[in-house]
C-alpha cells in the first residue's frame, strides 16, 4: 500500500521526532495532540534540532526547510486523521488513553488507513479490538531519541495482516532506520527486554552498595562499549517512563520481580524524572532536552 501522508498522534519527546524522521523521509505529516502549548515545544525544539543539523553540516538548509514544510501541528484528531494512510499513536503509556485514541482514529481515518502504536508496554492486540480493523493494526516501536536510533520493532498481533506489516516495515526503511519483525506478542518485545536485564542488574549493584551509579556508567561504556550507560540511559528515556513501563509488566505478568526498583520508585516520586525535569539521577541545568 502506498503511504504519503502520516499523522502522530502525541508531541512528547518521541511523537515530535517520529514526526520529524517522517517528514525528514519525505512524507506530509501532522503530529496532533490535545495540548497546544506541548505542540509549541515541540515545535520549537524540532526547529532547534534542524538548525543545529544545518549548523553541523548533516544537513542542507533547503532539506530542513522542506521537511520542517512537510510537517503541520494540530489539536485536531478527527481532521488530521481524515487525509491520514498511517496513524503512529506515541501518546502517554496508559491503556484507556490509547484506547480512545484507537476508537477515535477508526472513526476518521480512511478505511485503508493503518493504525500502528508506539507502546513499547502493550501489545497492539490491547487495542486492535477498539477498532473496526484489527488487521490493520500494529505496534511500530521506536527508540529514544527517535531522531538517532536505527532500530524500529514492528510487532504483529495475532490478526495483523502480511499487508499491514510489510507496509509498515517499508515505511521504517524509508524513513532510514533498521526494522526489526517481532512475530510475537511478549512484554518487552526484544530490545527492551535485553535493557531491562542490564538496567535491572546495574540497579542491584547499586543498591548493594557495590559501586556507584557512575562507576557502573563508566564501566558499561567502557568495558562493554555502550554509548550510554545504563543510569544515564534512564534519565534520557524518563524515569517516570520507565517506572510505569514496570508497573505495567507487573500488571501483566504478576511477577513481583517485574515490579520498579525501589531506588527508581524513590525518584520517581521526588520528581527526578531525569533530562525532561533537570534531574534524574544526574543533574541537567542548562542541556538541551
Ligand atoms: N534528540 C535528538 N538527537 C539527539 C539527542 C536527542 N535527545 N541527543 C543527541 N542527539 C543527536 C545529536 O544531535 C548528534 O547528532 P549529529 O550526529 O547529527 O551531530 C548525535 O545525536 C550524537 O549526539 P552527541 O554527539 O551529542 O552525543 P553521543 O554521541 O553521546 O550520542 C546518543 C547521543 C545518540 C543519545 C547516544 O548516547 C546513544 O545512542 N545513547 C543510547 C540511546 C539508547 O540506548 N536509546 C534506547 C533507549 S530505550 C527506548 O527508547 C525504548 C523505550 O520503549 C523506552
Amino acid at each position: 500500500m502506498d503511504v504519503n501522508n502520516i499523522l502522530v498522534v502525541g508531541s512528547g519527546a518521541m511523537g515530535s521526532q517520529i514526526g520529524m524522521v517522517a517528514a525528514l523521509a519525505g512524507y506530509q505529516v501532522t503530529v496532533s495532540d490535545i495540548s497546544a502549548p506541548m505542540l509549541e515545544k515541540a515545535q520549537a525544539q524540532l526547529r532547534s534540532r534542524m538548525d543545529n543539523s544545518v549548523a553541523k553540516g548533516r544537513l542542507s538548509l533547503e532539506d530542513a526547510a522542506a521537511a520542517l514544510g512537510r510537517l503541520r501541528f494540530s489539536t485536531e484528531l478527527a481532521k488530521a486523521a481524515a487525509s491520514a494512510d498511517l496513524a503512529i499513536e506515541a501518546a502517554t503509556e496508559n491503556l484507556e488513553v490509547k484506547r480512545g485514541i484507537f476508537a477515535a482514529l477508526d472513526a476518521a481515518a480512511p478505511p485503508h488507513a493503518i493504525l500502528a502504536t508506539n507502546s513499547s508496554t502493550f501489545g497492539s492486540s490491547k487495542v486492535a479490538d477498539a477498532t473496526g480493523r484489527p488487521g490493520q493494526v500494529c505496534n511500530m516501536h521506536f527508540f529514544n531519541p527517535a531522531l538517532v536510533m536505527k532500530c524500529v520493532e514492528v510487532v504483529r498481533h495475532e490478526g495483523t495482516s502480511q499487508s499491514t506489516i510489510d507496509t509498515v516495515l517499508a515505511v521504517a526503511t524509508r524513513m532510514g532506520k533498521a526494522p526489526v519483525l517481532i512475530e510475537k506478542e511478549i512484554p518487552g518485545f526484544v530490545a527492551n527486554r535485553l535493557m531491562g536485564a542490564i538496567r535491572d542488574e546495574a540497579l542491584r549493584l547499586y543498591a548493594d552498595g557495590i559501586a556507584s551509579f557512575e562507576d557502573i556508567d563508566t564501566a558499561a561504556k567502557t568495558a562493554l562499549g555502550h554509548p550510554m550507560g545504563p543510569f544515564e540511559l534512564m534519565d534520557l528515556v524518563g524515569l517516570d517512563v520507565s517506572h510505569q513501563i514496570r508497573l505495567a509488566t507487573f500488571a501483566e505478568t504478576g511477577d513481583p520481580a517485574d515490579l520498579p526498583h525501589p531506588a527508581l520508585t524513590e525518584l520517581v516520586e521526588r520528581g527526578n524524572y531525569g533530562r525532561k525535569s533537570g534531574k534524574g539521577w544526574y543533574s541537567y541545568d542548562g542541556v538541551q532536552q
